[in-house]
């Protein structure tokens, strides 16, 4: 699917002002969930702002214990949105009441009455990958893992390149930390800019998606100017180089 390069992550948004702000700046990607109890606040401020909704694209996720009926569960998501359809419905993880032989037919028969555009999944390795394309017969319209300086599973890029779809990075900015990271301050501050947009336009450089969160305009407005910053391979090098670890979100 064409995802825009940037999008916006809005775990812990809470007021759709900031939604509205984000759209204002250019962002056409919002990344919602179930699990983040803020579909209605994320609809609102689409509404609010006035944007054409063909210009946009949604995604959700349908939590771990939302999938034994998929249709309900999407269509109460659809509701909370205030949307008749999203563009992205993710499956959030492979767990609880996942079941690829159930769970994919039925989020199909979803995109075939026109609920959602496309399936993708998050935190997917690369056998839970092989078993939905075994199922559906394609690969995901995009996978959704945590990557970030401090955490790059090249496995699953390199997936996803040779399968073609778009890999979309969760934490970007390794949860606020990567202001803390060598590599990055030193790309940083060669190019004048803050830690956060270097390791966006690592990211992007890597043709990576990711979905920075930001409740701040100034964040916001920031983390967009990213998309301007053209990094050199040797800036590209240091930050896949670094060697400190530390995933977030472990299982
Ligand atoms: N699929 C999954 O399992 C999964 C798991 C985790 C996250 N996600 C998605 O990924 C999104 C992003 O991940 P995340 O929220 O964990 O972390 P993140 O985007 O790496 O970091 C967000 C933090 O960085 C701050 N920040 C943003 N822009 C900044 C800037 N320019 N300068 C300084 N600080 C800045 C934010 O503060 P302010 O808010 O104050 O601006 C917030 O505290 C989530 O919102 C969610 O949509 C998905």
């Amino acid at each position: 699917m064409e995802l825009p390069s940037l999008g916006l992550g809005t775990m812990g948004i809470d007021d759709p002002d900031a939604i509205g702000s984000a759209i204002d700046l250019g962002y056409r990607h919002l990344d919602t969930a179930q699990i983040y109890d803020n579909e209605s606040v994320v609809g609102d401020g689409i509404t609010a702002s006035g944007v054409d909704r063909e210009e946009l694209v949604v995604a959700t996720k349908l939590w771990i214990d939302q999938l034994d009926d998929v249709r309900e569960s999407t269509e109460a998501s659809l509701d909370r949105l205030g949307l008749d359809s999203v563009e992205l419905l993710y499956i959030h993880r492979p767990k609880g009441e996942y079941e690829p032989s159930s769970t994919l037919p039925a989020m199909e028969s979803l995109r075939e009455d026109g609920l959602i555009d496309a399936i993708g999944v998050s935190n997917f390795e690369l056998p839970d990958i092989d078993r939905f394309e075994e199922v559906l017969g394609r690969p995901p319209a995009a996978n959704q893992v945590e990557y970030h300086p401090l955490f790059q599973p090249e496995d699953r890029l390199e997936h996803a390149r040779e399968h073609g779809y778009p890999l979309v990075s969760y934490s970007p900015l390794s949860g606020g930390e990567v202001s803390s990271v060598d590599a990055v301050v030193e790309v940083a501050d060669r190019h004048g800019i803050a830690p956060e947009q270097a390791s966006l336009a690592w990211l992007l450089a890597k043709g990576i998606h990711p979905i920075p969160k930001a409740s701040s305009r100034t964040h916001q407005q920031s983390n967009w100017a990213a998309l301007d910053v053209e990094l050199t391979k040797e800036d590209v090098d240091a930050i896949d180089g670094v060697e400190r670890e530390h995933e977030l979100y472990p299982e």
